[in-house]
């Protein structure tokens, strides 16, 4: 069973969306730990709901950034984590926790990468004036939003597209695309190439909205 370690700075339906696949069965792993930078975040109320260990870690208490992240490194060691989740964590992840689990970082990210990265992905979309947008979980790497992609689902962006209209269609999709990334990582099914992250097997979503390198 795969031992994971999820990181949220807010509302967290990601996070619910991996645990309501946990316990419907679909998902063979267990989170272990919910951190969050921000001790107002909705997703301790999930984590508290769902009898899973959070822990607030406050930025502020740490003299760098580098401290920071290798403090939640450690707590995310301690708990046995086999893969780091980040699930709205709004922070560039640094090198300590990168080091600390090589591919084994994913990110959710509500923009078809590598267009619009960084926050407000789907009004960057909008403002730009594309015809589709999407989702996209990556692994992480130390750059914004630049690590290999996993899974990618496209939307269409309609013309009376507001930023929420157009944010609650691209997250009905997250909340399908990230379970299923954890379960091929779960599963043993994924390879990263350089770039390229290759796929074994076939995919559990339907396959009109993902267009992974199945193989
Ligand atoms: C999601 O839309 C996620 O893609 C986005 O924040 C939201 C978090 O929602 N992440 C980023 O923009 C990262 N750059 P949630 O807390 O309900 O999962």
């Amino acid at each position: 069973m795969l031992k994971a370690g999820v990181l949220a700075s807010g509302r967290g339906s990601n996070f619910q969306a991996i645990i309501d696949e946990i316990e419907k069965g679909n998902l063979k792993a267990s989170i272990e730990l919910l951190i969050t930078d921000n001790p107002s975040a909705f997703a301790i109320e999930r984590a508290k709901k769902h009898n899973i260990k959070y822990l607030f870690i406050n930025p502020k208490e740490f003299a760098s950034r580098d401290v920071f992240f290798s403090r939640i490194a450690d707590e995310l060691k301690a708990r046995g984590v086999e893969l780091v989740i980040l699930a709205g964590f709004m922070r560039i992840v640094r090198k300590p926790l990168i080091d600390a689990f090589p591919g084994r970082i994913m990110n959710i990210h509500p923009a078809l990468l590598p267009a619009f990265p960084g926050l407000h992905g789907q009004k960057q979309a909008l403002d730009y004036g594309v015809k589709i947008s999407g989702c996209t979980v990556h692994f992480v790497d130390e750059g914004m939003d630049t690590g290999p992609v996993i899974i990618q689902a496209a939307v269409p962006v309609f013309p009376d597209d507001t930023e929420d209209t157009l944010s609650e269609r691209i997250l009905s999709f997250e909340h399908r695309i990230y379970p299923e990334a954890v379960r091929l990582f779960a599963e043993g099914r994924i390879e990263i190439d350089g770039r390229r992250v290759k796929i074994k097997g076939h995919p559990s979503v339907s396959s009109d909205i993902v267009n992974p390198p199945y193989r």
